[in-house]
């Protein structure tokens, strides 16, 4: 999901994140305090070693849960299992832990012998982080092991990785899991807490049926027949977000440029991220791709459309035409219909929204790719792939 627009640091060291919430997708961002990062590194640097085995890459089994995904996870001593929000978009792992009110499968602390709350100065680390509707989530930073799955068939311990205890959080998932996993650049993710060996590596291969995995390290390296590549970018603002640059996209065979339009970038225009469903695009640009879509759909307009989204009254996805995202560094990404177009009932609407929130390319449309994530080199990869057939 998208970024942090504020964070406060009290003497405490609590940390409030203001973030984005889309209709069904998650987000949370932030940079910790600096004692954080520093603590981080120093321990990265001595224990990731010793945690990787060559040859041998982590995983997580993901799943999907009508707008997002989900990836499964243990935490503590002995390892309980959770399932939680796979989101590129932000960086905090959390989930809910007693005590609590309310809460989903809530984390008990007291029955792990690892579990350590993080101390600020003496007392405990606090966050929160409130989205956009208002919900929220607030708790204490702790150490905790978390435990993945690896492709040698031991699992991949990662002692002493920060994560959120959540205590009280209104977030309503709308679906079963207990916490979010932050997988973007900053580094409380789970992809930064691994350390420097693995690269920041990641890929996932999302559909709409069964189960998937979320790579790590090598095995997250998506090459071969059909692989495009786009460039990635990091910015400032908002930070540590996973950027691509938008050229155009093309609505069947008219390509609707970003040149001479304010969304024109060549440093990053559009975040990719796992954690919003639908795909932003600023309005200046995005009613140019509408308006082409407009033209090639002969079909009738639903007049009460949700969101503003742009609809017809026909199941009939013959009317709708193929569109192309067209990334700068040679990834021209020829979406399915399916990866577009979201039909209910007998309605059919465009699921690129027009909007001012910050430019995203949402997983709906990264359906059916295996996305790899390659920040030193700076790229990200898309091979076209039958993601429901992959791991089954
Ligand atoms: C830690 O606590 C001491 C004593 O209360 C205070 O002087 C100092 O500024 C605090 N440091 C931080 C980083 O909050
Ligand atoms: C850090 O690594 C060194 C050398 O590998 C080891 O002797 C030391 O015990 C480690 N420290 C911690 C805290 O793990
Ligand atoms: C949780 O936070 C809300 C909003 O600030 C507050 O009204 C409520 O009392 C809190 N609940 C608990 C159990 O602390
Ligand atoms: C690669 O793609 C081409 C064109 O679609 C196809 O002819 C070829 O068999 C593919 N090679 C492999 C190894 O899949
Ligand atoms: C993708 O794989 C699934 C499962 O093997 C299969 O049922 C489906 O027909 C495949 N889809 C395409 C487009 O090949």
């Amino acid at each position: 999901m998208s970024p942090a627009i504020r964070m406060k640091s009290t003497a405490t060291l609590s940390i409030q994140i203001i973030t984005f919430f889309l209709f069904t997708a998650t987000l949370s961002s932030s940079s910790p305090p600096s004692g954080f990062s520093i603590d981080l590194f120093q321990r990265r640097s001595n224990s990731s070693s010793s945690r990787i085995s060559l040859g041998s890459s982590p995983y997580a089994d993901t799943i999907f849960a009508s707008f997002d995904y989900i990836m499964k996870l243990q935490i503590g001593t002995p390892p309980v299992e959770i399932e939680a929000f796979l989101d590129t978009g932000s960086d905090l792992i959390w989930t809910n832990c007693l005590p609590c009110t309310n809460c989903f499968k809530p984390f008990d602390p007291s029955k792990s012998s690892t579990y350590k709350e993080k101390t600020c100065n003496g007392s405990s680390c606090l966050y929160e982080i409130i989205y956009l509707d208002k919900s929220y989530s607030r708790g204490t930073f702790a150490t905790e092991t978390v435990t993945i799955q690896s492709t040698s068939g031991q699992p991949y311990v990662m002692p002493e990785t920060i994560i959120g205890c959540s205590h009280n959080s209104s977030v309503d998932f709308k679906a079963f899991p207990s916490g979010v996993v932050g997988l973007n650049w900053g580094p409380l993710s789970l992809v930064s807490q691994m350390g420097e060996d693995m690269l920041g590596l990641m890929s996932y291969c999302f559909s709409r049926k069964g189960t998937s995995k979320l790579n790590f390290g090598s095995n997250a390296i998506v090459s071969g027949n059909g692989t495009v590549s786009a460039n990635l970018f990091r910015k400032k603002e908002p930070p540590n977000m996973y950027y691509l640059n938008l050229d155009a996209v093309s609505v069947g065979k008219t390509r609707v440029e970003t040149l001479g339009t304010q969304f024109h970038a060549t440093n990053g225009n559009i975040i990719i991220d796992s954690g919003t469903t639908y795909t932003y695009l600023p309005e200046s640009y995005c009613n140019k791709v509408r308006t082409e879509v407009e033209n090639v759909v002969k079909a009738e307009r639903e007049a009460s459309s949700p969101d503003n989204m742009l609809c017809y009254k026909t199941s009939n996805m013959d009317f709708f035409p193929v569109i192309t995202m067209h990334f700068q560094g040679g990834a021209d990404l020829v979406l399915d219909k399916y990866n577009t177009f979201k039909t209910n009932g007998e309605v059919t609407c465009l699921m690129i929204i027009c909007d001012l929130l910050i430019p995203t390319f949402g997983n709906r449309g990264q359906n059916n790719f295996l996305v790899g994530y390659d920040p030193s080199s700076q790229l990200v990869s898309f091979k076209p792939t039958n993601c429901s057939a992959l791991w089954s």
